[in-house]
């Protein structure tokens, strides 16, 4: 879970080019790209589309619904779980405790549709309330179906009444640097996927590679899109290079060598045992992109 592209599921047009444009994960939108008015035409083009179409690519097909205080999000599932999606996008939300419900209604789908009990995995936004960003250490353990957790900037800035989430250099402010390190945290204590917000600006490639490459040194795997532009930069970004598969390679190699140990040293340099659990990190993520390791 490289890239993940953003697609209003209202537009026929786009849901095309989505599913062709190489992400990991096409998420179909039915929330904030969907005005009021189009969520139950958004709804039936989504479904139809998704049923469709979804053996055609190699995207797995994810399906953000809208929040649970909508009051939409049922409809939203009874529209779109016979569609087969992979997993569900929950924006908005606020605890532990909204995947949890996410995941009873989904338990009730998946019965209705056939489908196995926790086939469909959850990735929730977990920053675009206040109370979502303190809530973030209660993501750990919660349900199996939890892939990842990911994080957003222009609902936290409503919900907060902040003017800007960036200052005049383009670097987020406090807070938001706040929620994007909780993101990596809940992440890292849930152990899933964290993913790195979307960057709105599709037309400034320079700034979107320093962004993707900030990210995956901080510990993000993966990043939304919202451009299909977008997914080449990042699908590189967060593809290990060649160099440090060869490096994590010779690295687990040398502990397997001397006896699975705690320390050992190669070239001069002390590796220990965190060490090693980065360099299986690595080597995981170069596997699930495809990469022989
Ligand atoms: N998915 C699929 N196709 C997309 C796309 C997307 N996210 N974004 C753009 N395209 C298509 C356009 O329709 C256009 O197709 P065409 O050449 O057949 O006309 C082509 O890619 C080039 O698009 P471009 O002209 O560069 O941008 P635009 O002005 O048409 O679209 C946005 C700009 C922002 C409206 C569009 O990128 C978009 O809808 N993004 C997704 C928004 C979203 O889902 N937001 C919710 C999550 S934050
Ligand atoms: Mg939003």
């Amino acid at each position: 879970m490289r890239s993940l592209l953003f697609v209003p599921g209202d537009s026929q047009k786009k849901l095309e080019k989505a599913f062709g444009a190489g992400a990991d994960v096409v998420i179909v939108d039915l929330e904030d790209s969907i005005a009021p008015q189009n969520k139950a035409l958004a709804r039936g083009t989504a479904a139809r589309f998704i049923t469709e179409h979804r053996h055609q690519t190699k995207s797995a097909i994810y399906v953000r619904v809208n929040d649970l205080s909508t009051g939409l999000t049922d409809d939203d599932l009874a529209a779109l779980v016979p569609a087969g999606p992979v997993g569900i996008m929950l924006p908005k939300s606020n605890s532990g405790q909204d995947v949890q419900n996410l995941s009873a209604k989904l338990r009730v789908h998946e019965a209705e549709n056939g489908l196995p009990d926790g086939a469909i995995k959850i990735l929730p936004i977990i920053t675009e309330t206040a109370a979502g960003v303190l809530a973030a250490a209660t993501y750990a353990n919660v349900s199996a179906r939890l892939v990842g957790v990911t994080w957003g900037a222009e609902d936290l800035s409503a919900a907060i009444g902040a003017r800007a989430a960036r200052d005049e250099n383009g670097r987020y402010t406090d807070v938001f640097r706040f929620a994007r390190t909780m993101t990596i945290l809940a992440a890292g204590a849930a152990e899933v996927a964290a993913i790195d917000t979307i960057f709105p600006h599709f037309r400034d490639m320079p700034a979107f590679e320093a962004e993707c490459t900030e990210a995956e040194r901080d510990g993000f795997t993966g990043k939304m899109a919202i451009h299909p532009a977008q997914v080449p930069v990042i699908n590189t970004a967060f593809t290990p290079s060649a160099e440090a598969v060869k490096h994590s390679a010779s690295l687990v190699a040398a502990f397997e060598a001397a006896g699975n140990p705690g320390v050992v040293g190669i070239d001069g340099k002390m590796y220990d045992r965190p060490h090693l659990r980065l360099a299986e990190r690595l080597l995981a993520r170069a596997k699930a992109a495809g990469i022989s390791t």
